[in-house]
């Protein structure tokens, strides 16, 4: 059976960029690697947006989250933690791991924080030394708007720290004109790779903070792996594969150019939407992101019903997480996605849906979203 990879994580490989991983393993240590990685710091940069090293490790994507908050605090530091879903929750999890106090701004999943509810915390907690946002809550499909929050953290003496796992290289986040003080994210999204490589890049702010920072720490050392890196090379042995295929992805991405990378996922995003909306389903994302969309499981329907459906006929999306669960389904058009894995997707969801009873006009969902995507 030919399998349709429509999660949220991990997202399709292209395959020059399995080709490249399939070389013979090269040594780390070696002008060779040195002459890769030279190329894959620069593709960073313009990827993130930003003028300083884009750190890497091997981990997922929580690694760099972890990352950032032991190299920018210490014990007993107050922060403030945004939150709307799973990700938010994990920011929150990880301070309260190093024994933070953490001041959580909640909205309910589905909505996006007004960026007044994050002024306002800041002027009760004044001593606050972080912001912790994600600009992409994959658990439901929505987006905070991370450039207004941007502006109000701007002015104190707190750091903005945004997870940007499943939106960078899906939307524009301009780190560095926004001010955004730190953005981390993974390879198995939007970079088109396997899981396994964490990214945390840092403002000349965020840098200040470092050398001050107590809480423990050791392979996620920042400043170690910022001095190797000068050198090409990263402070423990890197994931030499993944990084290998990382220069092909960011050259794809590059190549296309990052306007033109903006605008295709925000086009597909659209599509799905149209699509799903056709069909009489509802959007859980009141600001929904262009990395996932978040569909309500019809009443009466459980949710993981039409997830196994739909693997059932080859095509992998994701259901609700924690307490979303059977509520709703995700399809990703992240990475390496087209307008053709977007009609698969929507047909598929018909098939799956009137299979479970639900009242389905057969190619609605594709009409609609064909009629976007031809334009
Ligand atoms: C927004 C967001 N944050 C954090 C994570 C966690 O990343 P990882 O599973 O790579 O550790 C994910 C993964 O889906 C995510 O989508």
């Amino acid at each position: 059976m030919k399998h349709y990879l429509l999660a949220p994580g991990p997202t399709p490989v292209p395959p020059v960029v399995l080709q490249a991983m399939a070389q013979p393993m090269m040594h780390h240590r070696t002008p060779e690697y040195e002459a890769l990685f030279a190329e894959v710091r620069r593709d960073l940069r313009t990827l993130f947006q930003c003028k300083n090293e884009v750190l890497m490790f091997a981990a997922s994507g929580t690694g760099a989250m972890e990352g950032a908050v032991v190299n920018t605090l210490s014990p007993g530091d107050h922060i403030i933690v945004v939150q709307g879903g799973k990700f938010g929750e994990r920011w929150a999890e990880i301070c309260q791991a190093y024994g933070l106090h953490v001041l959580a701004v909640t909205v309910p999943y589905g909505k996006s924080v007004e960026p007044a509810m994050v002024a306002e915390a800041l002027r009760r907690a004044p001593g606050t030394k972080i912001v912790l946002a994600t600009h992409s809550e994959t658990s439901t499909g929505a987006i905070h708007d991370i450039h207004a929050l941007a502006g109000i953290v701007r002015g104190t003496d707190a750091l903005l720290v945004v997870d940007a796992i499943t939106s960078l290289g899906v939307m524009d986040l301009p780190m560095d004109s926004w001010g955004v003080d730190i953005v981390v994210s993974g390879s198995q999204k939007a970079l088109m790779l396997p899981p396994g490589l964490a990214f945390a890049a840092l403002s000349d702010k965020a840098w200040a903070r470092v050398p001050e920072a107590r809480l423990p720490k050791f392979y996620f050392n920042f400043a170690k792996e910022r001095k190797a890196i000068a050198e090409n090379q990263s402070a423990y042995t890197p994931a030499v594969s993944l990084v290998v295929g990382l220069r092909e992805s960011l050259r794809l991405i590059l190549s296309e150019g990052l306007p033109i990378v903006f605008a295709r996922h925000d086009r597909l995003a659209r599509a799905t939407r149209a699509g799903v909306q056709a069909l009489g389903l509802t959007l859980f994302a009141e600001h929904p992101g262009a990395a996932c969309t978040a569909v309500g499981a019809p009443h009466g329907i459980d949710g993981g019903a039409v997830v196994k459906g739909m693997r059932k006929r080859g095509i992998t999306i994701a259901g609700g997480q924690g307490s979303m669960k059977g509520k709703i389904f995700r399809i990703s058009h992240m990475g390496y996605v087209d307008a053709f894995d977007i009609l698969t997707a929507l047909g598929g969801l018909e098939m799956v849906l009137a299979d479970l009873g639900y009242p389905v006009t057969l190619g609605a969902g594709v009409q609609a979203a064909e009629q976007l995507l031809r334009q």
